[in-house]
């Protein structure tokens, strides 16, 4: 199941869109991406170029390889090139007026209505953005990680609206094609991965908030005591503290929980610029070799 879907595209070619096609390529699947417009069409390109290439550099791949993806990719800032495709993952960026305005175009720019429309999204119900469309029953969640190349995990959402038919073959993409593995989650605000990750980090922010342990000590006793490969202050600076903060925000929006209301810290540090690593300091100080 699955294999049956040979065009894919992906609408969004940023760090996570640019992953997502890069791994439907490499997987021998002809993927058109669509960005905003053509200067950001080349951006997209150049971000997977450059993945390919490292990815070769670290051994990862055969230089042949390489060249068989990129071959099979095409960037355009376009949307009607994805009238012929049979599966699209949109990854614009987190904001629903953006992404409601995709999915309306895609339903009328998609021509096959068996298509599956899919959304990349962290926190935005599956639900309303199938219900900018006329086939809400083919749209479902296919929430990947960063780096999507590297990280083998997707939680397939699936909304009050989405069909078993759509999850069987969204699902037999995933784990067929891609060779990932699968979560299945409800359509809630930061489906199973983030619902358990995020209070920990938060907690982690109120520890040193409160004066109890240091960043540094918090870290160490997680990655030493608890053989996590990152402790959770340096993970909160890998993902970005603003990207942090507002998943906590739709999580809060969502439950009412106390344990996902962004503490005082955070939202002072995002307001203050300092976003973790890609800004050099968050709750650690990064130089310019591990920015970016
Ligand atoms: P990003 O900001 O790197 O990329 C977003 C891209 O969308 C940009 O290249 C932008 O030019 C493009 N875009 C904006 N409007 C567009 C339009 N109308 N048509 C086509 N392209 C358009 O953001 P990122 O991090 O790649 O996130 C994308 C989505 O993936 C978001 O929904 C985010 O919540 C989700 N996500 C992000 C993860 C992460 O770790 N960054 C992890 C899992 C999901």
């Amino acid at each position: 199941m699955g294999g049956d879907v040979e065009r894919v595209g992906v609408v969004g070619g940023g760090r996570m869109g640019a992953g997502i096609a890069e791994v439907c390529a490499r997987a021998g699947r002809d993927t058109v991406v669509v960005e905003a417009d053509a200067v950001a069409a080349r951006a997209a390109r150049e971000r997977v170029t450059a993945s390919l290439d490292r990815a070769v550099a670290r051994g990862r791949l055969e230089a042949a390889d390489a060249a068989r993806a990129l071959d099979r990719l095409v960037f355009t800032g376009d949307l009607d090139a994805l009238a012929g495709r049979q599966l699209v993952i949109e990854a614009v960026v987190e904001r629903p007026d953006v992404k409601t305005e995709v999915f309306a175009a895609l339903d009328k720019v998609v021509e096959d209505p068996e298509a599956v429309l899919a959304t990349n999204t962290s926190s935005l119900p599956v639900m309303r953005l199938g219900r900018a469309t006329g086939r809400a029953d083919r749209v479902v969640g296919l929430h990947f990680f960063n780096p999507v190349p590297v990280l083998p995990l997707v939680e397939v959402v699936t909304s009050l609206h989405t069909s078993a038919r759509t999850a069987r073959i969204a699902e037999g993409f995933v784990t067929g094609a891609l060779g990932k593995t699968v979560i299945r989650s409800r359509d809630r605000a930061g489906f199973v991965v983030n619902s358990l990750l995020v209070p920990y980090l938060l907690a982690a922010v109120r520890m040193a908030e409160s004066g109890f342990a240091t960043a540094e000590d918090i870290d160490t006793g997680m990655e030493l005591g608890c053989a996590h490969p990152m402790g959770p202050l340096r993970l909160a600076d890998l993902i970005g503290l603003d990207t942090v903060a507002s998943i906590a925000e739709s999580l809060y929006d969502e439950f009412r929980e106390p344990l996902y209301a962004p503490p005082p810290l955070l939202s002072r540090m995002v307001e203050a610029g300092l976003l973790g690593r890609k800004t050099g300091r968050g709750f650690h100080t990064y130089d310019a070799h591990t920015t970016g």
